[in-house]
């Protein structure tokens, strides 16, 4: 391996780290020498978690809903202390989707997707970088979307939450990167995991519009995703900061 890209040694939370983009994620830095807390809902956490100490992995498990502010304060400290007291890199990939037409959105649907997509992100990235800032290092990643370029449809809140993402990577850039934290944000293009399983479905008229954009002519997967990751989370982007890196087979480029 590269020197600039060697991470090992180093202790990352992993949210939304159970499955999808979060999941090939964690993998990837783990694979790169890390030692990983992922985060997910459900009780699976600690059975993935399992299964990648199996392989041979630095890999704990932690439940919580990010969606309640206490819970996201709950989960970062028992993070921390899987994690033996300290934090060096940060990959908020936790998130939901809502669909409804903006004028039917339902208001509490709304607040869900704002506090578990953007106000729970800024909870964990506040509470690493305290951390960071005092050893004066630290790697902050999140994941925005598509949807922080453009607006998409029937996702008021979803578009919402991540062009506030984009603005949030940048403005904590602006605050610590002078001081040891890198922060960038991976822009996943369009990827083939549950959360688009409606975009998925051949029957809707939107997924073939979308695959034909795609000038890579295939959707994402989580394993287009772990270099990018490799490289924020390690001392290759040393000098790379408030970025939001599109990772989307050229979608925007169109
Ligand atoms: N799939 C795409 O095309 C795509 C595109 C752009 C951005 N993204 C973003 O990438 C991230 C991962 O998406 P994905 O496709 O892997 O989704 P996914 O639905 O497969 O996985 C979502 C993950 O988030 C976790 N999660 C959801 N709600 C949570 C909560 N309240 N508390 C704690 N954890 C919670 C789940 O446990 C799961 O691990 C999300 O932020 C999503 O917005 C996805």
């Amino acid at each position: 391996m590269h020197p600039l890209f060697d991470i090992h040694g180093k202790k990352a939370l992993v949210t939304g780290g159970t499955r999808g983009l979060g999941y090939k994620m964690a993998e990837g830095l783990m694979e790169a020498g890390c030692e990983v807390v992922i985060v997910g809902t459900s009780a699976r956490v600690e059975q993935v978690a399992a299964d990648f100490r199996a392989r041979g992995f630095s890999c704990w498990g932690v439940q919580g809903n990010l969606g309640q502010r206490e819970e996201v304060e709950r989960v970062f400290a028992r993070s921390l202390e899987k994690l033996g007291g300290d934090i060096d890199i940060l990959l908020t990939s936790h998130g939901i989707q809502r669909r409804h037409m903006a004028e039917d959105f339902p208001l509490e649907e709304w607040d869900e997707v704002l506090s578990v997509n953007l106000t729970s992100v800024f909870i964990l990235c506040q509470k690493a970088a305290r951390i960071m800032l005092k050893k004066g290092y630290g790697k902050i990643i999140t994941v925005a979307s598509m949807n922080s370029f453009f607006g998409g449809q029937m996702i008021p809140a979803y578009a919402a939450s991540k062009g506030g993402i984009a603005q949030l990577t940048r403005e904590l850039s602006n605050d610590w990167a002078g001081r040891g934290i890198n922060v960038n944000a991976i822009a996943p293009g369009y990827m083939a995991t549950e959360m688009n399983a409606a975009l998925l479905d051949p029957q809707n008229p939107r997924y073939a519009t979308i695959s034909e954009r795609i000038p890579a002519g295939r959707w994402g997967t989580g394993d287009d995703l772990k270099g990018v990751a490799i490289f924020l989370a390690s001392g290759a982007s040393d000098y790379v900061s408030g970025a939001i890196i599109p990772v989307d087979g050229g979608y925007l480029g169109k």
